[in-house]
Parts: C-alpha cells; sequence; structure tokens
C-alpha cells in the first residue's frame, strides 16, 4: 500500500492493525498503530524512514514497486527505534553504498542496532539537503523522545516530518487526521503524549519553540505513527505546547487495588466524598488489577491531583501497585497533588509506603493519608467520606 500525499511526496509504511502491545510488552495499542514511511521523488529522491522488522519484505517490495531501489539518493533516519529503522538492514543490503543522513546519536544507535557500516552522514540542526528544487531542512530533537531523534523539513511543500513527535498508535485506513474520528485521534494522542513523552514536557515546548522561530510555512505534518496532520496541523503542535505544560484537567482519578474489597470501598467512599463537596470536579476510579496500566497513566497525566490505594500485604503494597507507582516515578509528573489510603489487619505500612513513592515521584502530598483497619464498618465508610469531603479544600 501507498498514497500519494501532496506532488512527490508519497507514504509507504505499513498499517499493523493487528498490534495490541507495543515497546515489548509495555504499551498497549487498543487501536493498533502504523509505521510510516515516506518517499521524496525530486530531481534526487529521498526515503525518510522505514518500519518494523517483521514488515521488512513487503516494506521494500512496495519501495521496489515504486522506484528502483538504486534510484534512491539519500535514506534519511529521523531516529533508530527499531519501529522506524527494522527494514534498514534488508533495505541497505539492496543499496550499500547509498548514503544514510541522520544525528551523530543516530549513528551510535544505528551501530548499536545493527553492528553495519552503513555510509553515514552527520547532520545537525540547519543543515540541508538539496533535492533540486526543493531541500530537506534537518532540526535535532534530542529526547523527543530518543538522543539520536530528529525532524526534517520539506521546503516548497511545506511538511514536517516529525518522527513520533505528533504521533499516536492508530491505526486507519484513512491516514488522514479530517478523515477519522476525532475522539478516537485525541484518546490516542494524549496517550501517546502521556506514556512516553511526559518525561520530556520542557524540551517539548522548548523544541516546538525552537521550530516556530525558524517561521517556517507549515502545511502538513507527518509524523511516524497513526494519521498525517494536513487539516490544521498547527492544532497538534498547539496540543502539544498545552499538553507540555504541566497539564491538567479537573479530574481526580483514584487507583487502587483490592484484596477483599476493603480498599475498593474506601476508594468508592472517598470518591463519594468528594463529590459530596464539589460537584465539578471529574472523579475517576480505576482498580489497577483490572485496567490497562497506560491507559491509567493518560488519566493520571490529565488529573490534578490522584489517589492511590492499597491495603497493606507482607508489610508492603500489592504488586499493581507497586508498578504504577514505578511507571509513574519514571514519567515525571509535575504539579499535581496526592494522597494514599488503604485498609490494613495488622501492621498496615502500605498508605506510608505509598505516599513516600508518590513524594519521591515528585507529587505534593496533601497529607499523611487514610487508614481504616479491617473492612471498613460504617464508622470506616464514613471516615472515607469525610476524608473525600475534605480533599477539595486540601487540594485547592
Ligand atoms: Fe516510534 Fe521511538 O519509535
Amino acid at each position: 500500500m501507498n498514497f500519494n500525499i501532496k506532488n512527490s511526496v508519497y507514504w509507504i509504511g505499513k498499517i499493523d492493525w493487528e498490534l495490541r502491545k507495543f515497546h515489548g510488552d509495555e504499551y498497549s495499542a487498543h487501536r493498533g498503530s502504523t509505521y510510516n514511511s515516506y518517499l521524496v521523488k525530486e530531481e534526487k529522491v529521498a526515503l525518510i524512514d522505514t518500519v518494523w522488522a517483521p514488515f521488512t519484505k513487503e516494506f521494500v517490495e512496495n519501495l521496489a514497486s515504486m522506484i528502483d531501489l538504486n534510484k534512491i539518493d539519500y535514506v534519511i533516519a529521523n531516529h533508530a527505534e527499531s519501529d522506524h529503522s527494522g527494514a534498514l538492514p534488508e533495505l541497505m543490503r539492496h543499496i550499500p553504498e547509498t548514503p544514510v543522513y541522520c544525528t551523530k546519536n543516530g549513528v551510535k544507535s544505528l551501530t548499536g542496532h545493527y553492528h553495519k557500516d552503513w555510509n553515514f552522514n552527520v547532520v545537525k540542526t540547519g543543515d540541508r539537503l538539496s533535492l533540486g528544487q526543493k531541500e530537506l531542512v534537518f532540526v535535532e530533537a534530542p529526547m523527543l523522545h530518543w538522543p539520536d531523534s530528529m525532524f526534517c523539513y520539506l521546503t516548497g511543500d511545506n511538511i514536517l516530518f516529525s518522527n513520533d513527535a505528533f504521533g499516536q498508535h492508530y491505526a486507519s485506513e484513512f491516514m488522514f487526521n479530517d478523515l477519522v474520528d476525532q475522539a478516537e485521534l485525541f484518546a490516542e494522542g494524549i496517550k501517546y503524549y502521556a506514556n512516553i513523552l511526559t518525561p520530556f514536557s520542557s524540551m517539548v515546548a522548548q523544541k516546538i519553540k525552537e521550530v516556530l522561530s525558524l517561521n517556517l510555512p507549515l502545511d502538513i505534518i507527518c509524523p511516524s505513527h497513526g494519521v498525517i496532520w494536513r487539516d490544521k496541523p498547527e492544532q497538534i503542535v498547539e496540543q502539544y505546547m498545552r499538553w507540555a505544560d504541566d497539564y491538567q484537567e479537573n479530574q481526580i482519578t483514584i487507583i487502587y487495588d483490592t484484596m477483599w474489597n476493603g480498599t475498593r470501598v474506601m476508594a468508592e467512599h472517598i470518591a463519594k466524598g468528594i463529590g459530596l463537596s464539589d460537584k465539578a470536579v471529574n472523579v475517576k476510579l480505576y482498580n489497577l488489577a483490572k485496567t490497562d496500566k497506560n491507559d491509567v497513566i493518560a488519566e493520571v497525566f490529565k488529573s490534578k491531583a490522584i489517589l492511590v490505594g492499597s491495603p497493606t500485604i507482607n508489610k508492603g503494597i500489592l504488586t499493581s501497585v507497586a508498578a504504577i507507582l514505578e511507571e509513574i516515578r519514571g514519567l515525571k509528573f509535575k504539579n499535581k497533588k496526592a494522597a494514599a489510603f488503604g485498609c490494613y489487619g495488622w501492621s498496615g505500612e502500605s498508605v506510608k509506603m505509598i505516599a513516600e513513592n508518590l513524594t519521591t515521584a515528585g507529587f505534593d502530598a496533601v497529607d499523611e493519608g487514610l487508614k481504616v483497619m479491617w473492612n471498613p464498618d460504617d464508622a470506616g465508610i464514613e471516615s472515607c467520606v469525610e476524608y473525600g469531603k475534605g480533599l477539595p479544600v486540601k487540594l485547592a
């Protein structure tokens, strides 16, 4: 499959409808994904990125159906991660002398992955590569989201090839932002940002400002996953600026795990209490053992505060709670508040442990949390409701 995007620019990637797990098993892809590769057929021909290795054969065949591989003058590797470079070894076996343009860190990453001495050409921000009438302008984008990441921009057609930035794990035969369901598109966009780009938000904002300062006209953004932004491409740029600015909605997310429902009952009654004193706040509850962790992270991203609950087990916390706390620690959320809760039978360490983890992760713990012994009785339930009622003031 391939299709024209504009003038001499073609999409030649792979729509992966079957994908459900990405980054090994780390990232859920409920709506599949795409690996976007682009062919620019000007006087000189440039190929921008490839696809994930399992699709190498069909990718190279597809490419060869569009152009004699020997007519490809330049291979651009915007990013070395395997989902974009997986087909490179096979492609380069056909055209071993073709120059590969990438950042200095791209050489390290590609060599580290494939151990091949390809004809690397290192580029830096502002470097230009002539394709004839048009040029590719390179912009390094370190840590968006790997050290090697870069964008490139095609003059004349005003297309930004942004690699992972502005992408979504979202399979669609439509392939353009104006043709797909907008709620699905932005749900996948925010999940992608929350789970992958959150730790690099300051760099996201800085890089966008840097690119905007170049005053390059922008007609289309071609990311490496999901749909192409041809309709008002600035909308996703503006959305990224909002997401990068310690994004939050009027939402409190309560995440917990439970053994015999005591901590679940606590969660539900804390939620009830919050609702009694703040009718406007969107309170959402997720049992971590039953909910996809990447979906939970997207909800944490949207929240102004989170409550994390676990009963005490073996003087510690349940493993699903430990896992999400580790995920949260690594994502470096900013400007969010938090509290801990949980029931216990005898020693009762869980709440203190969760609160310490949240503080370490950069959350502002609003109090010492709430512990209830055994399954909450009427008094215990009332204490949860009262605790919830007091939270909006503490979170203000
Ligand atoms: Fe889509 Fe960082 O690879």
